[in-house]
């Protein structure tokens, strides 16, 4: 599976959604995340993110972000069309301790 990780929050492209080709992203306020179970692991997502948010679970220390993204895709709705980013986005790209910081 592939997952959204930290570097999304408050960047927020939603450049991923609109490739996915089985729609399984979910959206929270500052972030979005993959449901692992519904991921085909195709990977056309991860080079669509502009803040390189999204990551394959076969990199290193990875199964806390799997089961971060499986919580959150479970409570949170659907998301299958772009919206603008936040007018700030660009600001947030990059910055170090961003779950801690902002995460809501
Ligand atoms: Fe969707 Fe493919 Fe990305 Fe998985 S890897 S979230 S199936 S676009
Ligand atoms: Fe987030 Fe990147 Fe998608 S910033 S919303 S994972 S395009």
């Amino acid at each position: 599976t592939y997952v959204v990780t930290d570097n999304c929050i408050r960047c927020k492209y939603t450049d991923c959604v609109e490739v996915c080709p089985v729609d399984c992203f979910y959206e929270g306020e500052n972030m979005l995340v993959i449901h692992p179970d519904e991921c085909i692991d195709c990977g056309v997502c991860e080079p669509e993110c502009p803040a390189e948010a999204i990551k394959p679970d076969t990199e290193p220390e990875m199964e806390t972000w799997v089961e971060f993204n499986r919580k959150f895709s479970e409570a949170w709705p659907n998301i299958t069309t772009r919206r603008d980013p936040p007018e700030d986005a660009e600001k947030f790209d990059g910055e170090a301790g961003k779950l801690e910081k902002y995460f809501s």
